[in-house]
């Protein structure tokens, strides 16, 4: 089995792997909402309990998504499913992260590619083939954003704000936003990372904190709310942030809060930088307005606190940052800035 295959490693236990075991294939998930506390393992033997685990949030981040439908549509040929029928399941399994329907269509479109007793083969070799491609673009989007910080903020170390998660549990690599703060790290420059709690699912404080803490960074956790006085007492040099959907004019949606900190970014004039692969740039969307944002249950919400029976909750999955807030974004083919929807379509050649 898989023995060409080397995952990437990132020195915390991989977030998805493939495994051929006598009794049939699994793709086996980190179940990312037990953590930080236990490392526990989902064992998905079919469809069905993928995309349970990729709407309860076991899998996430743009990503892995991708990841996670293309590895899907893998599994569903290699155990004899329907793979028309996992296709439609897999695809619609959340609606924000374009690149859940990307990695669906890449593995699909080999396996129909394929003479049929090769065709179960070749959507695994394409969900492989895709998993390392995200590896080597968190590398080049490290490279790239830390020549990008090197640029615009000033020297003597940074001190970077970042929101939700976006590190190794979200990528095959070292992630997005996470991998520029990484090499920052390594480097010796990184003051501080800032990381937002990140209402109400709390993936910074429980994922990136997970991800900070075993990477040995100084990081300090702070409540969403703090961010404002953070910026009015100076101490952000630059915001970088993940996305799970780029419009063709750069309008991004990225997890919910990420709006307002572009705003904060912009009154104190601090950088405010998006670090995605372009498998997550949409050309067809052509704006931010349409962006299909998910609306999750009030239930997340009223769930962190006591709140009165009956209570009802506003629950955006996700915002969109309007391009003329964001500064920069980086992908592994290179740094867009300005923001503009000529820029950002050269680079997704
Ligand atoms: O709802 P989630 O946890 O899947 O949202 C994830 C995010 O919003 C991330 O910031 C985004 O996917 C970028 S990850 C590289």
């Amino acid at each position: 089995m898989g023995d060409h295959f080397t995952q990437p490693d990132h020195g915390i236990i991989p977030a998805l792997r493939w495994e051929e075991p006598p009794e049939g294939p699994v793709l086996i998930l980190l179940d990312q909402t037990r953590l930080p506390q236990e490392e526990v393992e989902l064992v998905c033997t079919d469809v069905q309990a993928l995309v349970a685990a990729i709407r309860s949030l076991a899998v996430r981040g743009a990503p892995l998504l991708g990841l996670a439908g293309a590895y899907g549509i893998a599994l569903a040929a290699a155990r004899g499913y329907d793979v028309e029928e996992a296709v439609d399941l897999l695809a619609h399994a959340r609606p924000t992260a374009v690149n859940l329907a990307y990695g669906v269509r890449r593995a699909v479109g080999a396996y129909r590619q394929a003479a049929p007793e090769q065709a179960a083969s070749a959507a695994l070799a394409e969900a492989r083939a895709l998993h390392l491609e995200d590896a080597a673009a968190s590398r080049a989007m490290a490279e790239h954003g830390g020549r990008l910080l090197a640029d615009l903020a000033s020297g003597g170390g940074y001190r970077i704000l970042t929101h939700c998660n976006t590190g190794a549990l979200v990528s095959g690599g070292e992630g997005t936003a996470f991998a520029v703060v990484m090499a920052v790290h390594r480097s010796g420059e990184l003051r501080r990372l800032w990381v937002d709690e990140t209402r109400p699912l709390m993936q910074g404080a429980r994922l990136t904190g997970y991800e900070a803490a075993r990477a040995g960074m100084p990081y300090t956790l702070l409540a969403d709310s703090a961010a404002g006085s953070l910026f009015t007492a100076g101490e952000v040099d630059a915001v970088l942030v993940g996305a799970d959907r780029i419009a063709a004019d750069g309008a991004t949606a990225n997890k919910v809060g990420t709006y307002p900190l572009a705003v904060l970014a912009r009154h104190h004039d601090v950088p405010f930088i998006v670090v995605a692969p372009t498998t997550t740039v949409d050309l067809a969307t052509p704006d931010g307005a349409s962006i299909e944002v998910e609306q999750r249950s009030g239930s997340e919400v009223t769930d962190l606190a006591p709140s009165p029976l009956g209570t009802q909750a506003y629950n955006p999955a996700f915002d969109v940052t309007p391009p003329e807030l964001i500064t920069a974004i980086v992908t592994e083919n290179g740094v867009v800035s300005p923001v503009t929807g000529e820029c950002l379509a050269a680079v997704c050649r």
